[in-house]
């Protein structure tokens, strides 16, 4: 049987975080040998918000080498820039023909986008889920790999496949959110009520993949944590602490259980910066992997060879699409 289609994307607006890399590209590394995968650096959803250029061409090329550094590999995966292949862009087109305004209403991260940004309410971040949907249907896609806040988008791609397919016949594959059980959702370490984010104002809660080891133990050392003095998992009274606790968890492999005994009568003082070392332990070859990929300019010739064969799936998908709409043949 062929293997199921997996796509995913990070947009480059925040240097990649360790929630990043714990939530979305550890999980992503493991699906290579199961699923055949696309992953994508969506440079055009970045643009919703304002870029300084120099800054997103950047980032989106440290995306790439710390997707690759982390284990994604360019031969078994396609990895590529959203840019590089204009489908996107000419699907995401058609699907805002078959989406109504008020599924894009209901939508709740644009509600909270216009809170956060009403200076800049255009339209690309009211139909954002609209290139989304076209990212994910030009693949047929079948499984989505994406945190919680980004399920209703995946159930927006569904309902607009699923529309399109009742006016025109089975077109789309009618793709699944594809929420891992495993994934740690790692909290800031500032506020740990909120998500780890890489668009975070407050850089000293989010560890960055491409953090020097010093940066690490001081932002731990810095962490929020309360005044209980016991290593013990209760997000509710111990928020921080918990918080740490599944960072450590994650990167070391041990239980709550085991970690809470490890720390048994010792303070804050010894686990944060244990929980530190453990970290830069595990980002350090993504760091190193990553800055050796962009020192030796390995990074073009793997983003054309992945925009290369994601275009040619994309091309066939759109044909398809143009055909059941209406348009004359090429
Ligand atoms: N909207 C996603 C986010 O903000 C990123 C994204 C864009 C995405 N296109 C995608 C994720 C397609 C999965 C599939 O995190």
């Amino acid at each position: 049987m062929d293997k199921k289609r997996i796509f995913s994307g990070i947009k480059p607006t925040g240097d990649l975080t360790l929630g990043s890399y714990l939530g979305a590209i550890k999980n992503w590394v493991g699906f290579q040998d199961e699923y055949e995968c696309l992953y994508c650096i969506v440079n055009e959803h970045a643009i919703t918000i304002r870029n300084d250029p120099e800054v997103l061409r950047r980032r989106s090329r440290e995306q790439l080498a710390q997707y690759i550094a982390a284990g994604l590999d360019p031969k078994r995966s396609i990895i590529y820039l959203q840019s590089h292949v204009s489908q996107h862009a000419e699907l995401g087109w058609i699907l805002g023909c078959y989406t109504m305004m008020g599924e894009l209403n209901r939508m709740t991260q644009f509600k909270d986008m216009s809170k956060k940004h009403p200076d800049n309410l255009n339209a690309g971040i009211y139909t954002y889920p609209v290139l989304m949907a076209a990212d994910i249907l030009l693949f047929d896609s079948q499984l989505v790999p994406v945190g919680e806040d980004q399920k209703q988008h995946v159930e927006l791609a569904r309902n607009i496949a699923q529309r399109f397919n009742g006016v025109y016949g089975d077109t789309f594959v009618v793709p699944e959110p594809f929420v891992p059980k495993v994934g740690a959702r790692i909290k800031s370490l500032t506020n740990p009520e909120a998500k780890m984010s890489k668009s975070d104002d407050d850089p000293q809660g989010s560890v960055y993949i491409l953090d020097e080891p010093d940066a690490i133990l001081k932002k731990f050392k810095r962490a929020k944590t309360d005044s209980l003095g016991v290593v013990h998992y209760d997000p509710t009274e111990q928020a921080g602490i918990s918080n740490l606790m599944t960072i450590y968890s994650a990167v070391t492999g041990k239980n709550f259980d085991e970690i809470e005994k490890e720390f048994e009568g010792k303070g804050y003082g010894v686990f944060k910066p244990a929980v530190a070392e453990a970290v830069i332990d595990t980002l350090r070859p993504i760091r190193e992997g990553a800055e050796k990929l962009i020192a030796e300019g390995e990074l073009e010739k793997i983003y054309r060879d992945g925009a290369e064969r994601a275009s040619a799936i994309a091309e066939k998908v759109l044909d398809r699409v143009h055909d059941v709409i209406g348009f004359v043949k090429r």
